[in-house]
């Protein structure tokens, strides 16, 4: 039996993680911690788990408690993730896993060295179109890579976002939040990015009568390895668009031999173009990516837009069971987060960054 501690309990857990890991096998999650009492009684009432912690120390101290999922405020990740490595835990943290590289680069090499799994919750990497959409890229469907092109278009106005829009407690804004997450499907599809410019900008300065001192709109010009391309942007300033499911989410491949074209409202199909077509044609994602191998997820249960969320936590589980590394893992969140540093520090100074490959 694998006992599970999990440390924040707000949205993204009830949301994603205690479904997810109620689907795997010989799993308990035995332990719930928040700091804020209300938050930590709603996710006992909903979940019925009994024991519930303000002080994330003591989910740590216990014996039950085999692995970790951090899942709080970003700033709050490295260290609740070193102390859950240093008493021998296995830990799959947030994205993005770090305020910096170097908190990152500090994760991985105290995770590797103790030899727990570890691993980064970029969610959107177990959405069957962008598995099927990785298997046709690697098997060389598109032929020679060109571009890679990212687009996260959300609207959520001017509203309060609590401790999303401080800069102490989140490290950057749009970056982190929503950036990150196709900054890792981008490494996955056509390898590391080698260098950027980008440029972040905010143009809501108080948010729901609080300051906001992070950027609302990112956007990065990349070279990956191979010579490839890419244009990424997000905003959470795009009016009428939407949020969360909806809004514009489109992650784009084009090679000498053909487009892919996914967008996560359709998470069940691909857009796919040939050499000499006129337009792209749909083409749904085979029933063997629904799934990741294993997962004892019912492909014929749940919204399927929200369903595939659940994958992760059983990879982090079924890898501890197997004493395999989790993928992604926080080498992975380490590799994101030296391309979200290069890009806050190529705003800042208005030029062109080389971005350092994590080894
Ligand atoms: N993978 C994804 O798709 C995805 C989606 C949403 C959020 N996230 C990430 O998950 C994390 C949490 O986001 P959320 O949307 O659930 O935010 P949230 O604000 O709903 O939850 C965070 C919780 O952490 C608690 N907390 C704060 N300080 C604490 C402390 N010292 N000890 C214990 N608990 C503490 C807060 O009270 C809050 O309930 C963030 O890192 C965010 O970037 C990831």
């Amino acid at each position: 039996m694998i006992g599970v501690g999990i440390i924040g309990s707000g949205q993204i857990v009830l949301a994603n993680h205690i479904p997810g890991f109620a689907l795997c096998p010989d799993t308990k999650v035995v332990a719930l911690c928040d700091s804020n009492p209300a938050t930590l009684e709603r996710a006992k009432q909903r979940t019925g788990i009994g024991a519930g912690y303000a002080d994330w120390h003591d989910v740590i101290k216990r014996d039950d408690v085999d692995a970790v999922l951090i899942a709080t405020p970003n700033y709050l990740h490295a260290p609740i993730a070193l102390a859950a490595i240093a008493a021998g835990k296995h830990v799959m943290c947030e994205k993005p896993i770090a305020m910096n590289l170097p908190e990152g680069l500090e994760m991985y090499r105290a995770a590797e060295k103790a030899h727990v799994r570890h691993m980064t919750a970029f969610t959107y990497r177990f959405v069957p179109a962008m598995r099927y959409m990785q298997h046709l890229v690697q098997s060389g469907a598109v032929g020679r890579l060109y571009h890679f092109r990212a687009q996260r278009f959300q609207d959520w106005g001017t509203r309060n976002l609590g401790w999303r829009q401080v800069k102490k407690l989140a490290g950057t804004g749009e970056l982190g939040d929503m950036l990150s997450h196709r900054i890792d499907y981008g490494h996955l599809l056509v390898g590391t990015v080698k260098r950027l410019v980008a440029d972040l900008q905010r143009f809501v300065d108080n948010r729901g009568g609080q300051p906001s001192d992070l950027d609302d709109w990112a956007a990065i010009l990349a070279e990956y390895e191979r010579d490839v391309t890419g244009v990424l942007e997000s905003t959470k300033l795009a009016t009428g668009r939407g949020e969360g499911h909806y809004g514009q989410d489109l992650a784009e491949v084009n090679g000498s031999e053909g487009t892919i074209v996914f967008t996560t409202q359709k998470p069940l199909e691909l857009r796919i173009g040939k050499p000499g077509g006129k337009d792209l044609e749909t083409v749904p994602v085979p029933r063997e990516f629904w799934v990741i191998p294993g997962s004892p997820r019912d492909l014929a249960a749940g919204d399927p837009l929200v369903a595939f969320r659940y994958d992760q936590d059983f990879e982090f589980i079924d890898a501890i069971q197997n004493h395999r590394p989790c993928r992604p893992s926080f080498k992975d969140g380490a590799q994101a987060q030296a391309v979200m540093d290069a890009a806050v520090q190529s705003a800042a100074q208005r030029r062109w960054m080389d971005v350092p490959k994590v080894e």
